[in-house]
């Protein structure tokens, strides 16, 4: 018989980092954490917090510390890594900064052996995903952005308040970047089966939706969120929880995030969400919807603000800012 542990590892132990490691724990979803941080102060006192509600957790869970190497032996690494979030707390300012840490840790955490997922959650979240999987090696369906899978949990629950349903009720997407060229897949939202077009017509509850209202209320949480408590923990660690649980559980269920784009939506060689079965391998298969023109122009916006991105990140390294903490 062999029992696998269940390891997580986590790279920046920060508001979401740490928020990453309660949910796992208290969820019952690892067995094991490894919290890593070039703050180690901070890093040891996580552990100690989260190593004190030890008794509180559904079983046993081990926490440790150390350097990137140490996550070497994890099933899973999840990269929350952050460094002077600018006040604006625009994703795309972020993008130097966050080029010049996974540039800096992601070769270290190869070279000491990793050979699991890798699930990036640090903005510009689609152009980081992008940047971790090519310097990584990993084949693409390893390495998962949160993408928006945190504004499809916002749109739901939004879309629920409105009518007055349980946003679990509600099976809808928003699609694309994980930023402001974002969108609501309107054209596939459904309740019970039923879609949303139809039911604007048969049921009162959603004869009134303001769809550019609420499209605008999904864009604009994130910055209310952060202007207010300068983080976002719990929802995108929802999220991050939701997709572990998926992959040890095999669950191959479909859920809006980040991946490589092969030719869906006529786009190849581009980080973006669209729903994807996610299991035991990672993203099993990626979804595409038949999207109206007026989607598709959308997503093809979001992937060109993407690529658009990356650019700027490869210019950045060749004039040598990725480089410096190697
Ligand atoms: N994708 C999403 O849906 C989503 C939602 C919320 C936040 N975020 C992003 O998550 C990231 C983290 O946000 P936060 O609020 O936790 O930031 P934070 O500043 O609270 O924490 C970041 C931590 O990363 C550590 N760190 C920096 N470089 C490191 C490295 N090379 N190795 C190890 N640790 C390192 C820092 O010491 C710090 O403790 C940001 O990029 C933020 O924009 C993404």
């Amino acid at each position: 018989m062999s029992i696998q542990k269940r390891s997580v590892g986590i790279v920046g132990v920060g508001h979401v980092g740490s928020h990453c490691a309660y949910s796992l724990a208290v969820q019952g979803i690892v067995d094991e954490l490894v919290l890593c941080d070039t703050n180690e102060a901070l890093m040891a006192a996580q552990a100690k917090d989260l190593f004190d509600a030890a008794c509180c957790y559904p079983h046993r869970v081990a926490i440790r510390t150390g350097p990137i190497s140490a996550l070497a032996g994890c099933d899973i690494v999840v990269i929350c890594v952050a460094r002077e979030i600018p006040e604006v707390a625009l994703r795309d300012a972020e993008l130097a900064n966050s080029v010049r840490e996974v540039k800096s840790l992601i070769p270290r955490l190869m070279s000491a052996g990793f050979d699991g997922i890798i699930i990036n959650i640090t903005n510009p979240c689609d152009a980081i995903t992008q940047i971790v999987w090519r310097d990584s090696g990993l084949d693409s369906r390893k390495v998962i952005g949160t993408g928006t899978g945190l504004d499809s949990a916002r749109f739901r629950s939004i879309l629920g308040r409105e009518v007055d349903l349980n946003p679990s009720a509600i099976n809808g997407f928003v699609l694309g970047e994980h930023g402001n060229a974002q969108f609501p897949a309107w054209s596939h939202v459904t309740v019970g089966g039923k879609a949303l077009a139809q039911l604007e017509k048969s049921s009162p509850r959603f004869s009134q939706i303001d769809k550019e209202k609420i499209t605008q209320e999904v864009k604009g949480s994130g910055y209310q969120v952060w202007f207010t408590k300068r983080g976002i923990d719990f929802s995108v660690t929802s999220v991050l929880a939701q997709v572990v649980r998926c992959i040890y559980n095999d669950e191959k269920v479909a859920m809006p995030l980040s991946v490589m784009l092969d030719g869906q939506y006529g786009q190849s060689g581009v980080y973006v969400s669209t729903p994807a079965i996610i299991g035991r391998e990672g993203v099993e298969e990626i979804l595409e919807l038949e999207l109206p023109d007026d989607e598709m122009k959308h997503f093809g916006a979001s992937c060109e603000s993407v690529r658009r991105n990356v650019r700027r990140a490869n210019e950045m390294v060749a004039e040598g800012l990725g480089g410096e903490n190697e």
